[in-house]
């Protein structure tokens, strides 16, 4: 595999861009391909297979692409698609979900976290599990979050409604001693502001692209595909409508850019 190939990274919408940004401060002479499976958004109300079967879907493509890594920039995935991987067939690169590198790196420093996530991603349980294997006397505090996604896509960050109803979602955390938040779905990043004035000042937040970027660049250097110089370039595909992300991106990544579509339905 040529260490010049782009990375792959996909998310339901404007969530993995911020995993994206996270990458490119952290790689900066990689190239990413990112695809944005708007047509199928939000992916936190559909059912397991809904959410394995757009994986392999995406997979595929990205097979085709070609990519040397696929970065998972969505919990929902990662909770649902990932552990299924397990039982069938290898893809030819290697795939990083949000879960175990964040896991791996948090669970034996904590006692009391929260977490907020997307439905599935919190009756999927995949943190929970994944957290107390490495570290039983860890207790998590779950908060399924499901109006929050729709608030970010229609670019609702700061207002009234999108604040009380963080509110809303995080009162109930604020019962418990926890020592961090684990932003478990990668949309909620783009709420930070609102988020970390309602958090006690001593809670730590733990953003799984910090640990996701960690785990890439780790993968890379060992497995010799890391890219140190040249220029990088990062391209923009999604599912649903190219001039609708391309408005998106602006707002949520700060560059306008072009964006092609793809057509999976
Ligand atoms: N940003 C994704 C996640 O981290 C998906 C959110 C959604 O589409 O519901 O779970």
């Amino acid at each position: 595999m040529s260490h010049n190939l782009p990375i792959g990274v996909f998310d339901s919408g404007v969530g993995g861009l911020t995993v994206l940004k996270t990458l490119e401060a952290q790689l900066p002479h990689e190239s990413f391909v990112y695809l944005a499976d708007t047509a199928r958004l939000p992916y936190g109300d559909k059912t397991p297979q809904q959410i394995i079967a757009y994986f392999h879907e995406i997979a595929e493509w990205m097979k085709n692409h070609p990519i040397k890594m696929l970065m998972v920039a969505c919990n929902t995935s990662s909770s649902l698609a990932l552990p299924t991987l397990e039982t069938l067939e290898d893809l030819p690169f290697p795939v990083i979900g949000t879960i175990q590198p964040t896991v791996s790196r948090v669970a034996f420093s904590h006692r009391c976290l929260g977490l907020i996530a997307t439905q599935a991603t919190v009756q999927s349980g995949a943190f929970e599990k994944n957290l107390k294997a490495s570290n039983s006397n860890l207790s998590l505090h779950s908060i399924p979050c499901p109006k929050l996604v729709p608030l970010i896509e229609s670019y609702n960050l700061n207002s009234e409604e999108t604040r009380a109803i963080v509110y809303e979602y995080l009162s109930p955390l604020l019962q418990h001693p926890i020592e961090g938040l684990i932003y478990g779905c990668t949309h909620y990043p783009h709420l930070s502001p609102l988020i970390k004035n309602i958090l006690p000042p001593q809670s730590a937040i733990i953003n799984p692209a910090d640990y996701m970027a960690l785990e890439a660049l780790s993968f890379l250097r060992t497995h010799n595909l890391l890219k140190t110089s040249g220029l990088a370039e990062t391209t923009f595909y999604t599912t649903g409508c190219p001039q609708h992300f391309q408005s998106s991106l602006k707002i949520f990544y700060g560059k306008v850019t072009s964006v092609q579509k793809v057509n999976f339905l």
